[in-house]
């Protein structure tokens, strides 16, 4: 029997998420060594090191479970973050935080609101709960278009996303136009402020999320995997006004976050100097990327984030990917043309010029 006639509708017509091509998998298929990933916006000079050794301190205890209330890492982060305890919902990365909301909010006939291009992740988990995305074209200029969100915005509305930097794009929104939008929301929908980029954001009028919590259903989520290089260990939260904060916490399993996870976290947010050096690579990384890829007549967007769009051309990520070099095609948000590259280290992003320089030359 095939299990089609069992399986929701809405999970066969699932499209699952692409993640960006390992490197050992480049290197296996065509039979190379040294292949470098600019694809999923990792940080490239790894974890903290207090992180690492708290991981293997801690990796003795993996016989237990963790501590299902993040007890440590609760009061560590809510003191930084001037909120209470209550207030944070701690998952498997950002992306359980993402489905938490989606179990939480929608079902079928509900809508999610969101700009598009935007984070995969969106549309993927509405149409996992039946609910319906609706997505909203960014401006000329690759920006969420707000007024155009605030319009999409209607009665069977029940989840509204801002992706703050923009990813793919590596565009922001302003304050003032943040908290206008913000402001312009019914209370009958939550607000989700995707912030996973936010510790890259140059400008000055970056707008701050956490202001809105005094809003009922508003909630901004961020990750352990950019800045402090945790990727891998899964780990990310959400920062919410007490009653959204309780329902997600309902919704989730009680041992969600890994003991390592937790413990590497805690170490990391005492790390202020790696976080600042992962924030500086970067900030040079894109200085760098930027005046390079121009000056080969690529054009390249500013960026708030780890990562710049460039109009590579719709064939130039294949060819790259030849050379052992992954970088992200965007044809699947609807940009063909374009590309998003990580920010690497810094020979990373010089082989990635070089590369390109050479392709160049050869024509090929
Ligand atoms: C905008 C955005 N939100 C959330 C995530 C998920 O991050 P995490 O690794 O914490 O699940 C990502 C990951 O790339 C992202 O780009």
């Amino acid at each position: 029997m095939s299990l089609e006639r069992i399986v929701k509708p809405h999970i066969l017509a699932l499209e699952p998420y692409q993640p960006g091509v390992p490197p050992e998998q480049l290197e296996r298929e065509l039979g190379i060594e040294g292949a470098i990933k600019l694809a999923s916006n990792e940080s490239p000079i790894g974890p903290s090191p207090r992180a690492v050794a708290a991981v293997r301190e801690a990796v003795a205890s993996v016989h237990r479970y963790p501590d299902g209330a993040s007890f440590a890492l609760r009061e560590k982060l809510a003191g930084r973050l001037g909120v209470s305890g209550a207030q944070l919902v701690f998952g498997a990365g950002a992306d359980e935080i993402l489905e938490l909301l989606a179990k939480t909010l929608l079902g079928p006939g509900d809508e999610v609101v969101y700009a598009w291009p935007s984070f995969a992740m969106y549309p993927i988990v509405a149409r996992g709960m039946g609910a319906t995305p609706v997505q909203v074209p960014l401006t000329p200029d690759l920006v969420h278009d707000l007024d155009a969100m605030r319009r999409a915005v209607n009665e069977r509305t029940r989840l509204v996303f801002v992706c703050n930097p923009n990813n793919p794009t590596g565009t922001s929104v302003g304050a003032e136009a943040f908290d206008a939008f913000a402001a312009s929301l019914p209370d009958s929908l939550v607000l989700a402020v995707d912030e996973a980029y936010m510790q890259y954001a140059r400008r000055p009028d970056f707008p701050d999320a956490l202001t809105w919590l005094r809003r009922p259903g508003t909630i901004a989520m961020r990750t352990f995997s950019k800045i402090f290089g945790l990727a891998g260990l899964r780990i990310g939260y959400g920062v919410a006004d007490a009653e959204l904060a309780d329902y997600l916490n309902r919704a989730r399993h009680p041992f969600n976050v890994n003991r390592l996870a937790e413990v590497a976290a805690l170490a990391a947010l005492d790390d202020e100097e790696h976080a600042e050096r992962s924030r500086r690579v970067n900030a040079e990384g894109v200085e760098y990327l930027s005046r390079e890829l121009r000056a080969l007549g690529i054009e390249v967007w500013p960026t708030d984030a780890n990562f710049v769009l460039a109009r590579t051309g719709a064939d130039l990520p294949a060819r790259l990917m030849r050379e052992g070099v992954i970088i992200r095609p965007l044809a699947g948000f609807g940009m063909p043309d374009h590309a998003r590259i990580s920010v690497g280290l810094p020979e990373e992003n010089e082989r990635l010029v070089k590369t390109l320089r050479r392709l160049r030359e050869s024509g090929s």
